[in-house]
């Protein structure tokens, strides 16, 4: 990156820069996948650019749609222009279909259909090893309103309703996915961090039998394999899908 911009944060998977504009900020998606609070740590080329370009339509879908974002354009292939915003420390996770976590800690059994999506809501917090929440615990810190809280789960679950059609549509079943948020200088809630197969759970469609494959992080996680074949098949199915539908 261009010494003229300041690194303002560093994370996990991004770097997050300073913008000629003071309201807005440079994001450069890093090669760099962590797990289990970076207990596992790797690098795979060309990852940062994958999640860059797989963010950026999925942010162009969700604008569309009328959902705030703090998404304002591709800078090149692994950067992207953003609204700075103040980032509200809680994951929001929803869940279609019980995994991961869920399954460790109920006795919900893994691939179960949920009637309804579920909302967990984590606490950003790496020293605490992101610890679930209540709605109490969350009062209780003022982390947000909950006026807030409640705008932050309705988004979260219009967005579900907007990206499990559209991955339904390129034969991906969404399990779960992590969302964060945060506030604008104009204090309005947008839809920040990214959007994929890092913090989504999608499983190929495109399976004979019930055979669960998944095409994202947990390949990673798993040690399944095949993390950029995976994320470039998403990448190559969302294009297909946009490219199809411009005709
Ligand atoms: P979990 O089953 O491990 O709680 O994960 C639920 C979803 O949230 C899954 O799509 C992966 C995503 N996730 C993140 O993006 N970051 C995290 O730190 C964790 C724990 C999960």
């Amino acid at each position: 990156m261009n010494n003229k911009y300041e690194l303002i944060y560093e994370g996990k998977a991004k770097k997050v820069f300073s913008h000629d504009d003071a309201d807005k900020v440079i994001i450069e998606f890093k090669d760099d996948a962590t797990a289990f609070n970076a207990l596992k740590k790797a690098k795979f080329e060309g990852k940062g650019k994958l999640n860059c370009l797989i963010s950026t339509r999925i942010f162009e879908l969700l604008v569309e749609k009328n959902i705030p974002t703090h998404f304002i354009g591709l800078k090149n292939e692994n950067t992207m222009i953003a609204h700075k915003i103040k980032i509200i420390p809680l994951e929001i996770v929803l869940r279609n279909t019980a995994y991961g976590s869920l399954c460790k800690q109920t006795t919900i059994k893994s691939g179960t259909v949920l009637a309804k999506p579920l909302i967990d809501i984590y606490l950003k917090d790496d020293e605490l090893n992101d610890p679930l929440l209540t709605k109490d615990r969350i009062e209780l810190m003022k982390i947000i309103s909950a006026n807030d809280l409640d705008l932050i789960i309705d988004l979260t679950l219009k967005i579900n309703f907007i990206l499990k059609s559209f991955f339904k549509n390129i034969h991906l079943h969404l399990v779960d996915f992590k969302l964060e948020f945060g506030y604008d200088a104009e204090n309005n809630i947008l839809l920040g961090d990214e959007i994929s197969p890092d913090n989504c759970r999608l499983w190929d469609l495109n399976q004979k039998n019930d055979t669960i494959v998944s095409l994202d992080k947990d390949r990673f996680r798993n040690d399944l394999g095949g993390v950029i074949e995976a994320y470039s098949e998403i990448n190559r199915r969302i294009n297909d899908f946009i490219l199809f539908n411009k005709k």
